[in-house]
């Protein structure tokens, strides 16, 4: 298969999986212990059903939308994926090239092998910047400042990683940073020629934003070890109180997954909250952000923007993501499978498959302006989680099955929610 063949991000996938030597493939493709929640973030979206409305004039569509001020193509953010220069040399300036290219959003992981100023010079402008807090504050606070001074618009703080992620695969696959070529491994390495070719002419590995020109640079890690050693476990609310106070630009936290912590950022003045599990990478057993989604947008009240990621695939995904209150979703295996595939080339192909897919749901579903979804454009509308996991009452069974769309259930998971939120 070549790009020119793909049609889908499923192909994009399977170009990877061929693309990528089977350690580094694993590290992008795998999630936490057994992977149930990797595959619950993919597989709730595909039980959500749509309820198009027919002889609506869909001649004329729209899928851009407004994010703090900025017109984004689309409500898509490429998201914050560590050491993307393993996938393709520079993978960071890839990803955020490809992004502005499409119009959509970047997000730069702390862990990015690129620096935020090499970025900001080569790749894009303007982007988000994710931080991680370290256990060294003077690094942490140095971070702010830079993201500041490159004009970084954004601070995404994510709290899903107070510890490393039991990634099984990686395990199995003696992953390290940087990959290590060994007996073990050595024929694998030997098929992936054309990834071997580009990495020996790639930039040294580097963590941009982390390394230290003062200090000696640390031999092989594993990932496990790299964050133990520099990540802060005891991150707490207070840690967010005090970004708050460095961070003027618009503050974001990611990877919230239930409505009472999502009202205490609130609270506590992040401007936006990303409900995310981490692509199924942190705790095996979380619920997928699709499933998670509504009652956090139901606590939220559209006072700040709610934005979801795990699991999207198809625009379809995103589609559905809209209609149940997020204001943008965040991809991202989906980009770097793109990436692996054809580097910038491929992580446009991502979004522009992902943009077609869009706009043809948004056309058979009869809703020409994306800006214009709510659940009443599902089948299923909440109690969506009951729904998804098999346990909805039978009166709610009864009323789905007669075709009484989201209003009505809606009453209902309101008075759940409002009593969650105050427990
Ligand atoms: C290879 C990889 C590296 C990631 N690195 C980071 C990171 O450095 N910071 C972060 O906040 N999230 C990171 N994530 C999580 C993503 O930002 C996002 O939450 C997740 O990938 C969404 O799920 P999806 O891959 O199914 O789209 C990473 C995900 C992957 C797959």
């Amino acid at each position: 298969m070549t790009l020119n063949e793909v049609v889908n991000i499923a192909d994009l996938r399977e170009l990877a999986r061929r693309r990528l030597p089977r350690a580094v493939f694993g590290f992008v493709d795998g999630g936490a212990h057994d992977e149930r929640t990797l595959r619950d973030n993919e597989d709730d979206f595909s039980r959500i059903r749509f309820a198009p409305r027919m002889l609506v004039d869909v001649s004329a569509r729209k899928q851009a939308i407004d994010l703090f001020g900025q017109t984004l193509s689309s409500p898509l953010i490429v998201g914050p994926t560590g050491i993307a220069g393993i996938v393709w040399p520079e993978g960071d300036l890839c990803l955020a090239r490809a992004s502005a290219a499409m119009g959509v959003g970047f997000c730069q992981s702390t862990t990015s092998n690129a620096s935020i100023e090499q970025v900001t010079a080569r790749g894009r402008q303007g982007h988000w910047f994710q931080v991680y807090v370290q256990k060294d504050r003077g690094l942490t606070q140095s971070l702010i400042d830079r993201a500041r001074d490159a004009g970084c618009t954004a601070l995404v703080l994510t709290v899903d990683l107070p510890v490393a992620g039991p990634r099984e695969r990686d395990i199995r696959n003696g992953f390290t940073l940087p990959p290590r070529i060994g007996l073990a491994n050595a024929v694998d390495y030997a098929r992936k020629l054309g990834w071997l070719w580009r990495m020996a002419g790639a930039p040294r590995f580097t963590f941009g934003n982390l390394d230290d020109p003062e200090r000696p640079r640390q031999g092989l890690v594993t990932l496990a070890e790299q964050i133990g050693r520099n990540f802060d476990a005891s991150v707490s609310w207070k840690d967010l109180d005090w970004l708050r106070g460095q961070w003027q630009g618009k503050l974001l936290v990611k990877g919230l997954l239930r409505a009472d912590d999502a009202v205490l950022a609130l609270q506590q003045g992040a401007d936006a909250v990303i409900v995310s599990n981490h692509g199924g990478r942190q705790l095996d057993g979380a619920p997928s952000g699709i499933a998670a989604l509504p009652p956090i947008v139901d606590a939220i009240g559209g006072r700040i923007p709610v934005l979801v990621d795990g699991g999207i695939r198809r625009g379809s995904d995103v589609v559905k993501a809209v209609a149940l209150g997020a204001t943008a979703c965040i991809v991202g295996r989906a980009g770097l499978y793109g990436l692996a595939a054809a580097g910038q080339a491929g992580v446009e192909r991502a979004i522009g498959i992902l943009q077609r897919e869009i706009d043809v749901v948004l056309a058979l579903l009869g809703v020409p302006d994306i800006n214009q979804l709510d659940r009443s454009a599902l089948f299923d509308a909440p109690p969506l989680r009951n729904f998804l996991h098999g346990v909805t009452s039978e009166p709610d069974r009864a009323r789905i099955s007669a075709g009484r769309l989201a209003g009505d259930l809606d009453v209902q998971h309101e008075t759940s929610v409002t009593k969650h939120v105050r427990t």
